[in-house]
């Protein structure tokens, strides 16, 4: 029997493994069994009604998904009322994920939805602040900083915070993040991208700019987490690109002690529990007994990272 448990930001999950914020709602119930998750992750809450930007809201890429949904809300009382209840008759822990456009409304936000049935906040950070320069929170480590230590103070539940992968030095935001208390990390959102119609000259997307996810990604963002891995003592959830057990394992042993599984889910509904059976596998392989031997266990020889900078430039 292998051990598939981990503890991942003040949670205690049965396994590593659950959905990305977004990707992910109650109708799959009818295919997959939602028991079998490590966890559950909300869509976006945000606190005012958003109907989200201008359609075509996604365009495939050669090995991606291009999105620009613009994060749809029906708001708090919607999600109180409706959503929370849905997820009462499951075992695994609910993480909500929630936005905003300013740091006290992120601690508001926080404090409002930190109700019974929610196990914990997963901070999305990769919006615009409105109160600076519109640049995503965590693009920028002082915001981040801001955002986060509000939210610490105006919720007791754990706090994950969602990073964007958008930025010059992620290292530098998740130790930001840390120092302001979150309890997890997760790494991370999409990457800023864009796709022309060469007919029409125009934008693929109504918001001409989007986020690209998919397989494509799996190398930038697992470079992040390993990075994030090294900069902080604090759990990391990765996130990007993961399609296979095979992908969930590269990521842990990068260092992420649980995953989250996005676009796959559109391709293969039942990706997630298929990479839950295959990491057991992997672990039989391996002869190991718990997944959390492979957490960080990346087989590396010290390297002078100013020789890993002048190669990333050469
Ligand atoms: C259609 C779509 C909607 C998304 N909505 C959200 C969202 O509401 N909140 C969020 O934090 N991330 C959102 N994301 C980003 C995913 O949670 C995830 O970070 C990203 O897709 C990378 O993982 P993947 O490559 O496995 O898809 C969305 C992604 C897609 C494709």
């Amino acid at each position: 029997m292998v051990e598939l448990a981990v503890t991942v930001g003040g949670l205690s999950l049965a396994n590593p493994v659950m959905p990305a914020s977004g990707t992910f709602a109650e109708g799959l119930e009818r295919v997959i069994d939602f028991d079998r998750l490590g966890a559950f992750v909300t869509k976006t809450v945000t606190r005012e009604l958003r109907i989200g930007n201008p359609t075509p809201r996604v365009a495939e890429t050669q090995a991606g998904l291009l999105n620009a949904i613009g994060i749809p809300s029906k708001g708090v009382p919607y999600f109180l009322h409706d959503t929370l209840p849905f997820y009462r008759k499951f075992a695994p822990p609910l993480v909500a994920s929630i936005s905003a456009p300013t740091v006290e409304g992120f601690a508001s936000l926080a404090a409002e939805i930190s109700v019974p049935g929610v196990a914990a906040i997963e901070a999305n950070i990769s919006c615009p602040n409105l109160e600076e320069d519109g640049k995503a929170f965590a693009m920028v480590a002082s915001s981040t900083e801001a955002a986060v230590r509000r939210m610490r103070e105006a919720t007791k539940l754990p706090l994950w915070a969602k990073l964007t992968p958008n930025t010059g030095d992620i290292a530098e935001i998740a130790r930001a993040a840390e120092a302001a208390g979150a309890d997890a990390l997760v790494v991370a959102n999409a990457i800023l991208g864009m796709a022309i119609d060469i007919e029409s000259w125009r934008p693929q997307l109504g918001n001409i700019t989007g986020g690209l996810t998919g397989p494509c990604i799996k190398p930038v963002i697992l470079r992040q987490v390993w990075q994030c891995a090294r900069a902080v003592k604090i759990p990391i959830i990765g996130c990007g690109g993961i399609a296979s057990a095979g992908d969930a394992v590269e990521y842990l042993l990068a260092g992420a002690s649980a995953v989250q599984v996005g676009t796959a889910t559109f391709i293969h509904p039942t990706a997630m529990p298929t990479i839950i059976d295959g990491l057991t596998r992997y672990c039989e392989r391996h002869n190991l007994e718990r997944i959390t031997d492979l957490v960080g266990a990346l087989n590396v020889e010290e390297v002078d990272q100013e020789d890993v900078a002048w190669v990333g430039a050469a």
